[in-house]
C-alpha cells in the first residue's frame, strides 16, 4: 500500500515519530486530527494502520505519531508542504514486526532499537557538498528563557527541528569553561582537565585561568581537532579551548579567532556565514560560534530582570540573522544548526549566605586552603592535615544549627560526592568539595551588604542550571522533542552527523541513533 508517492526525494521518519501526511482540508483527516488530539478521539494501538484513518491526498501538513507506553498519539507538526512533503511508503507493512512501541521508549533503556533504517532517513543535501554543523552557544541561556519574550527565530528552529524537551543538562560544576569543554570533547571535567574556571594543579603548583592556552591543561580531543584530523575543515569564532595549540590544530587565522569579548555579535555571525561563501573544498564541516549573553546580564541582575529579557530578544535576533544568511545562500535546510547553552542561572541574595568564619568553634579554615568559595566550595588542606577530619568538623558545625544557613551547605571528600557528578577522578579537583544549595553563596565572613544578583556552578541536578538544546537540519527530525540529556552527548552527535570517527569519550555510542535521523545515502 503506497499512501503517497510524491515525486520528491526522501522518506523522513523521526525518533518517537512516524510521519504521515494529510490534507487537513480533506474531510476525514480534518475531523480525525486537530492539533494534538488523540487519533480520532481514541488511542491507537501500536502497529495499527493509522495511515488508513487519514484521508491522504495532498501534502499540506505533517503528522507524527508518538508512541509511548504502548499508546500512540498523532500530533500535528508545524511543517508545511513545501518543506516537509516526502514520500511515505506502507507503514503498516513495515510496522508489523518493527513498530514496537517499547522500542521507542527513550528513557527506559539504552538497549532499545529503532525500526529499520531504510524507513528512517535524514534528508538529502541540496546544495552543500558535505554535511555542515554550526554549533552555537549562548552563555548562561537558562532553559525557559526562550519563553520570556517573543523569540520567533528560536521558535522556528524548535518547531522545525529537534529539541530537548526539558532542556540540556550541564555537567558539574555548572560553570562556563568546564561545560563548553565538555560539549566539545564529550568528556566530564575530571577527564578533560578543565575542572573549574580557575584551579591549581597540585603537582606543579601552577594555576589555570581562562586566559591560559597552554595545552597541558586541556586534555581530551576537541571536535575541531577530530574534524581536522580526518581531513575536513573546522572553524571557530570563539569557544573555550579553541585558541589552544594541538598537534593538528593551531587556531589558524583563516578559521579561528582569539577571544575578544568586544567583537560585536553581528560580526561573529557574519563571519561564520562568510565561511559558507568559500570555495567548496574550503567550507568548514564544523563551526563554533560563542555568544557571551545572557550570562553577562545574569550575573549582574539575576535571571528575572528586564535586562535578561532584552538579552534573550537580542540572541533571537542573532539567530534570525544566521537563519536569513543561510536562507539567502539557499542552504538553510542543508546546514545543521545546533543551538545550546553551557548552563543556567539562579538568583542569589544577601540572605542566602553561609560564612565560613562562623565555623570557628569547630574548625578554623585558613583562606589559603580555599581555591574557590562558591557555589562550589573547593578546599585543599595542606598535606599534614587530614582531609576527612576537616570534612567531619565542618559538617558538625554546619549541622549544629548555630551556623547561619548551615543546612544549605554539604561538604564532602571528593570521592564521597554523589557519583552522578563524576567529580573526583582528577588531582586538579580539590580533596574537599562543598555543594551549596540552590541560590546560596559561601563566603569567608560577613561584609558589606550587596544587591541580589545571579550565579551558576551549582549541582547540575537543579533545574535552574539547565540550558537549551535545539537541533535543526537534515539529520534532525522536524517538530520532535527528545528527553533531556547531558551535554557530553553532543560530541557523538556531531561526529555522527559528519560521518567521522570520534575519539573516546563519555557519551553513549548509541545516543546519536536516538536523536538523529539515519544518514541518507
Ligand atoms: C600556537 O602556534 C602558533 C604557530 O605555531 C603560534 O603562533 C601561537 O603563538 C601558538 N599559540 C599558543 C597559544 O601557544
Ligand atoms: C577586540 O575587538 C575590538 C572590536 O572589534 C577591537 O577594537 C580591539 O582592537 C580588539 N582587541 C584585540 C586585543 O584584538
Ligand atoms: C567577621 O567580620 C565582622 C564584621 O566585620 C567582625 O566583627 C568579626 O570579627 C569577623 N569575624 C572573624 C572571625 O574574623
Ligand atoms: C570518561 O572517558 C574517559 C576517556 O575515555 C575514561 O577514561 C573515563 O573512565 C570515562 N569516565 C566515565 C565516568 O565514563
Ligand atoms: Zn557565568
Amino acid at each position: 500500500m503506497i499512501l503517497l508517492d510524491m515525486k520528491q526525494h526522501t522518506v523522513t521518519f523521526a525518533f518517537l515519530s512516524l510521519i504521515l501526511m494529510s490534507n487537513v482540508s480533506g474531510q476525514s483527516a480534518a475531523t480525525l486530527l486537530k492539533g494534538d488530539e488523540k487519533l480520532g478521539g481514541r488511542k491507537a494501538q501500536a502497529g495499527e494502520s493509522i495511515t488508513s484513518k487519514l484521508g491522504i491526498e495532498d501534502c499540506t501538513f505533517l503528522y507524527y505519531v508518538d508512541c509511548t507506553q504502548g499508546i500512540c498519539y498523532c500530533h500535528l507538526s508545524s511543517v508545511t508542504a513545501s518543506e516537509g512533503c516526502e514520500q511515505v511508503s506502507d507503514m503498516k507493512a513495515q510496522s508489523r514486526d518493527t513498530f514496537n512501541p517499547n522500542a521507542f521508549l527513550f528513557l527506559s533503556s539504552s538497549a532499545s532499537s529503532l525500526p529499520p533504517s531504510r524507513l528512517l532517513l535524514g534528508r538529502q543535501l541540496n546544495k552543500l557538498p558535505h554535511p555542515v554543523v554550526i554549533l552555537i552557544s549562548c552563555d548562561g541561556f537558562r532553559f525557559g528563557f526562550q519563553h520570556k519574550t517573543p523569540t520567533p527565530n528560536i521558535k522556528r528552529l524548535i518547531s522545525q527541528g529537534t529539541e530537548a524537551e526539558t532542556g540540556l543538562i550541564p555537567v558539574f560544576p555548572t560553570l562556563t569553561f568546564p561545560n563548553h569543554y565538555s560539549i566539545i570533547t564529550g568528556l566530564y571535567p575530571a577527564y578533560h582537565g578543565i575542572v573549574g574556571n580557575s584551579f591549581i594543579d597540585p603537582k606543579t603548583g601552577d594555576s589555570f585561568d581562562q586566559q591560559n592556552f597552554d595545552s597541558k591543561w586541556w586534555l581530551g580531543e576537541p571536535l575541531w581537532e577530530t574534524v581536522v584530523n580526518q581531513g575536513l575543515n573546522a572553524a571557530t569564532f570563539f569557544w573555550p579551548g579553541s585558541e589552544v595549540n594541538r598537534s593538528s590544530w593551531t587556531c589558524p587565522s583563516k578559521y579561528c579567532r582569539q577571544f575578544n569579548k568586544s567583537v560585536l555579535f553581528e560580526e561573529r555571525v557574519d563571519t561564520i556565514l562568510s565561511y559558507l561563501d568559500l570555495p567548496t573544498s574550503d567550507i568548514p564541516s564544523f563551526m563554533t560560534l560563542y555568544l557571551d549573553d545572557p550570562d553577562a546580564q545574569g550575573h549582574k541582575v539575576g535571571p528575572d530582570h528586564p535586562q535578561i529579557t532584552e538579552a534573550v530578544a537580542n540572541i533571537d535576533r542573532l539567530v534570525g540573522r544566521m537563519i536569513s544568511g543561510l536562507e539567502k545562500r539557499g542552504i538553510f535546510e542543508d546546514v545543521h544548526v545546533i543551538l545550546v547553552g553551557d548552563h543556567g542561572m539562579v538568583g542569589t541574595c544577601d540572605q542566602r549566605l553561609i560564612f565560613l568564619k562562623e565555623l570557628a568553634p569547630w574548625i578554623d579554615i585558613p583562606e589559603n586552603w580555599i581555591e574557590r568559595y562558591t557555589p562550589l566550595l573547593s578546599i585543599r588542606p595542606p598535606p599534614n592535615v587530614l582531609a576527612d577530619d576537616v570534612v567531619a568538623k565542618i559538617n558538625k558545625g554546619l549541622n549544629s544549627g548555630k551556623v547561619g544557613n548551615g543546612k544549605y551547605l554539604k561538604v564532602y571528600l571528593k570521592e564521597n560526592l554523589p557519583s552522578r557528578l563524576h567529580y573526583s577522578d582528577s588531582d586538579r579537583i580539590t580533596p574537599i568539595v562543598g555543594l551549596a544549595d540552590e541560590g546560596f553563596k559561601v563566603e569567608m565572613n560577613i561584609s558589606v551588604a550587596r544587591q541580589c544578583a545571579g550565579a551558576h556552578g551549582y549541582d547540575n541536578a537543579f533545574f535552574s542550571m539547565r540550558s537549551i538544546f535545539i537541533g535543526h537540519g537534515p539529520r534532525f527530525a522536524k517538530g520532535v522533542k527528545v528527553p533531556s540529556f547531558e551535554n557530553i552527548q553532543i560530541y557523538n552527535l556531531v561526529t555522527s552527523i559528519l560521518n567521522i570517527k570520534g575519539a573516546r569519550n563519555n557519551g553513549t555510542s548509541s545516543f546519536p541513533k536516538k536523536v538523529l535521523l539515519p544518514r541518507h545515502n
